[in-house]
C-alpha cells in the first residue's frame, strides 16, 4: 500500500492547514476551504461523526481527508462520506487507495477496531466527474436523485446519491482487510 489511515489529533493541525491552503482551488470548487478546520474536527469526534486522514507511507504527507458522518445506529448502522484529496498526491490514486481502506474501516466490526456500519453513501454534486468516478472507482450504485440536498458554494444544490452496502464489498463481515 502506499497510503495508511489513522484518525486526527491535534499534531496534525499544521499539515493539515498546509494541504488545504494548498488545495484550496480544486476543493473550493466543490466543498468549504477551513484550513483551521482540524482541532474543531478533533473535538468533533464522538457517535456521529468519525474522520479518517489519508497519510503517504514513504514521504508522511497528508494526501486527504474523509469524514464518515451523519452515523446513525440501531437498525440503520448508516453513514455519508464526505472527502477531499491534497496537493501533490491528488490524481496520482493514492486518494482511492485510501478510500479502499476508509471503507474497509466503516464494515469492520467494532470489536474488531472497525466503526461496525452496515450502509455507506457518498453524496455527489452532479457536475463533480472526479467525485463520481471515485464513488464508482469503489463499486458505489447510483441510488437517485436528490434535490437541494446541501448548502455549498452559497446555494442549495442538487447530489447524486451513490450507496454500497457490506454485502458488496469484499472481504467485509469477515473482519477482514480486502
Ligand atoms: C474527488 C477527489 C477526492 C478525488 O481524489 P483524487 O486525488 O483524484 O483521487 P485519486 O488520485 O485516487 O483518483 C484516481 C485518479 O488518479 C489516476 N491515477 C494516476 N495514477 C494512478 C495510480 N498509480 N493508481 C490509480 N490511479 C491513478 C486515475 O487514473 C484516476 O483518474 P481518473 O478518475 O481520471 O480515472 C478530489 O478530486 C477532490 O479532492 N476534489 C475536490 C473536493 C471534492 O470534490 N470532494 C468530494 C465532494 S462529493
Amino acid at each position: 500500500m502506499r497510503v495508511e489511515i489513522r484518525f486526527p489529533q491535534l499534531s496534525d493541525a499544521a499539515a493539515y492547514y498546509e494541504a488545504v491552503t494548498r488545495s484550496a482551488e480544486h476543493i473550493g470548487r466543490w466543498n468549504p476551504v477551513e484550513p483551521d478546520a482540524l482541532p474543531d474536527m478533533v473535538r468533533r469526534q464522538g457517535e456521529a461523526l468519525r474522520t479518517y486522514l489519508v497519510f503517504d507511507t514513504e514521504d508522511g504527507g497528508l494526501v486527504g481527508t474523509c469524514n464518515v458522518a451523519n452515523i446513525v445506529r440501531g437498525r440503520f448502522q448508516n453513514a455519508s462520506l464526505g472527502y477531499n484529496s491534497y496537493l501533490p498526491y491528488n490524481g496520482t490514486g493514492r486518494m482511492s487507495e485510501g478510500m479502499r481502506l476508509v471503507v474497509d474501516a466503516c464494515f469492520r466490526p467494532q470489536a474488531e477496531g472497525g466503526l461496525g456500519l452496515h450502509r455507506l453513501e457518498i453524496n455527489v454534486q452532479p457536475e463533480n466527474g472526479p467525485s463520481i468516478a471515485m464513488a464508482k472507482r469503489l463499486g458505489f450504485r447510483l441510488e437517485g436523485y436528490t434535490p437541494r440536498m446541501l448548502f455549498l458554494q452559497n446555494a442549495w444544490r442538487d447530489h447524486e446519491r451513490y450507496a454500497l452496502t457490506m454485502e458488496e464489498w469484499p472481504g467485509a463481515g469477515a473482519g477482514k482487510l480486502s
